[in-house]
């Protein structure tokens, strides 16, 4: 069920259980937190359990909210504010200023340990800068809208079944088993609770929470707004315009009593805190008509449904179409041919058919059952022991084939500007090529007779499809299609291998000497250019003209790309000057003044007003090695 679902029975059990409290059973869920532990990860009993938070939907209910608290507290109240961040609660625990632990909630009692995993989201410091006492605090790992969208492009590239929405591709990517893997994934992370603290002086505010937790070199979030309940209620309506600009997907604010000594006072019942309540935004979902469900074959054969919908404008466009992901999807959700479903846009791009709406159904619609031959060739498919996906097992799938060409024409590889999805129809149709090396020899008596195709237009796909002779190796590599060489991949052969023949006849050992190359692509490599076909395919690319230019090694990723630091004071090991370079080489500005706009300062000893300003503006300080941990 979805969440609105959810929190509407929990409240009417709630109200009930209100009602008729000697029906109300010991182990109903308003009395437990939810959730199931994975086996996978050791358990860990959580020092502090990990309470849930009541919902409301309205300012009225948050003002309800408020006049509770401040009729407990017999004083008016000041609040914040935060965004609710839709990702996997974590509690991290730092112990000697080291992180020592990452559990996730499981069922708020017992969790599970993913600390190793923890440990490769890359903003998280793994000391804190002065702290050496106990913490325990508490946040959220998502996953930001551009790693999900980019995450889910790499996936089709790859012949993987996609992730629905940036949540399930955060949970994804924090329970793997492989730690390398999640460390590719582009998590994040922000904390928003202090459950302990021992060593230090207690916060007073919840604001003094997060400015300590700040202090440390951690991330928190920003964008809170504080002050009394009439100045919270008028931020509700901007905020859901303002949800879009985030670069996170969030469902919702929390509001949380700012004053600690009360947050102590109120308590919490078994299940939430008294002193902090969730406000869910309105579900921005439509409701349109499934008119029928298509199967698609990828270019690696893998059998994708896909929902025709009746068109309906979602955030800013009209959607028409909504890809299911994969048999076991479409079957959680039920989602027929005929029924009336509710859409929106995932991480706020990808159309998302969120659920089925079987009240609705008349008794026409027709349940989806997965073909188990490829739709395009009729021949046999399988779905693989443990994988979502099912595959066309004929390597001669004109539809492979097609997608195969549409790939490698396209922007991320050898990008031939006009040469699109139709040309390329036409051209197949008409039998003027039979693979993409066949693009190379296309003539202007090729082009000419097609329909709609002009002079002007067969010149320019022409010269488009010359320009293309001379592109980077790295995009020659991504247009192949060999399994698990992507953009990403591709730049890192062409970045360290002269030119394609080298690739060719690297070994499994050569390949794993370039950094970041791992088994999986090193192998897949290996057994491409080992296939006669593809070295013949290669052969043909040559002859037609086809010649792939060097690629010089860039300088390296810039992790911190568009964040503002200001140096202040001695720094234990590196100079000023080195720190500059260091911090500018991972693509951030060094300025000399402290402002709302700087992200960091780093500061050292005998650290002076900046400092000062630093923490008048909120703005976060790190030491030395934490500023290193960033850079790592
Ligand atoms: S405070 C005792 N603050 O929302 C609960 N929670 O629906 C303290 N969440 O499980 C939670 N952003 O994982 C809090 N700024 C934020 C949050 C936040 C997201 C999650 C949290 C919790 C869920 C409750």
């Amino acid at each position: 069920m979805t969440d609105a679902e959810y929190d509407a029975k929990m409240r009417e059990l709630q109200q009930l259980e209100q009602d008729f409290p000697d029906l109300a059973r010991a182990d109903s869920p308003t009395r437990h937190v939810g959730g199931s532990r994975d086996e996978k990860f050791a358990p860990v009993t959580h020092e502090v359990p990990l309470l849930s938070l009541a919902n409301t939907f309205s300012g009225d209910e948050l003002r309800d909210f408020a006049a509770r608290c401040e009729k407990l507290a017999e004083k008016p109240l000041t609040y914040v504010l935060e965004p609710k961040i839709d990702g996997l609660t974590i509690a991290l625990t730092y112990e000697g200023g080291r992180l020592v632990q990452a559990a996730t909630r499981g069922n708020g009692v017992v969790g599970e340990n993913v600390l190793e995993n923890v440990l490769t989201i890359a903003g998280l410091p793994h000391r804190l800068k002065d702290f050496a006492g106990r913490l325990l605090v508490r946040g959220e790992v998502y996953m930001p809208k551009a790693a999900f969208a980019e995450l889910n492009e790499q996936r089709e590239e790859q012949g993987e079944t996609t992730f629905a929405n940036p949540r399930n591709a955060a949970a994804g990517s924090l329970r793997q088993l492989d730690a390398q893997v999640t460390a590719g994934r582009r998590l994040a992370v922000w904390l928003y609770d202090i459950l302990l603290l021992a060593g230090a002086p207690q916060p007073k505010t919840h604001q003094d929470a997060l400015n300590f937790l700040r202090e440390q070199g951690l991330p928190v979030i920003e964008e809170t707004v504080c002050g009394d309940i009439d100045t919270i209620v008028a931020a509700l309506e901007p905020w859901q315009q303002k949800r879009h600009t985030l670069a996170y997907d969030i469902d919702g604010l929390v509001l949380k009593v700012d004053d600690e000594q009360v947050r102590q006072e109120l308590g919490s019942t078994a299940k939430a805190p008294r002193a902090s309540i969730a406000y869910k935004f309105p579900a921005e979902a439509v409701e349109t008509t499934v008119l029928d469900i298509q199967v698609g074959v990828g270019r690696t054969g893998v059998l994708t449904p896909l929902a025709v919908l009746e068109p309906v404008w979602v955030a800013g466009s009209v959607i028409s179409k909504a890809t299911l992901h994969n048999e076991d999807n479409v079957a959680e959700k039920d989602i027929r041919v005929g029924d009336k479903v509710l859409l929106h846009k995932a991480g706020d791009v990808i159309p998302e058919v969120i659920k089925a709406l079987p009240e609705k159904r008349t008794g026409a619609e027709q349940p989806f059952v997965m073909p188990h031959t490829c739709p395009e060739c009729g021949s046999p498919a399988r779905r693989e022991e443990g994988q979502a996906a099912w595959r066309c097992l004929n390597a001669h799938c004109p539809a492979r084939l097609r997608e195969g060409i549409y790939h490698f024409v396209s922007r991320p590889a050898m990008n031939i500007e006009g040469l699109g999805p139709q040309l390329i129809n036409q051209l197949l149709a008409a039998g003027k090529i039979t693979d993409a090396a066949d693009i190379f020899t296309l003539t202007m008596e090729d082009l000419l007779p097609l329909p709609r195709m002009g002079q002007k237009s067969a010149e320019n796909v022409l010269n488009a499809i010359d320009a293309a002779r001379t592109r980077p190796l790295s995009s020659l590599l991504a247009a192949l299609g060999i399994p698990y060489v992507g953009g990403k991949a591709g730049q890192l052969l062409a970045e360290n291998f002269p030119d394609l023949a080298a690739i060719s006849h690297a070994t499994r050992e050569d390949l794993l000497a370039v950094d970041a190359i791992g088994e999986i692509i090193a192998d897949s490599v290996v057994q491409w250019f080992a296939q006669p076909k593809n070295r013949a395919f290669l052969d043909k690319l040559a002859a037609g003209g086809v010649k792939p230019q060097p690629v010089q090694k860039q300088a390296g990723e810039q992790p911190l790309a568009g964040q503002t630091f200001v140096l202040t004071g001695t720094l234990p090991n590196l100079t000023r000057a080195e720190a500059k370079a260091r911090l500018e080489a991972a693509g951030a500005k060094v300025t000399d003044s402290v402002s709302k706009k700087t992200s960091y300062v780093v500061a050292g000893e005998a650290a002076g007003s900046k400092l000062a300003k630093a923490a008048k503006l909120g703005i976060p300080v790190l030491d030395e090695a934490a500023m290193l941990a960033l850079l790592s």
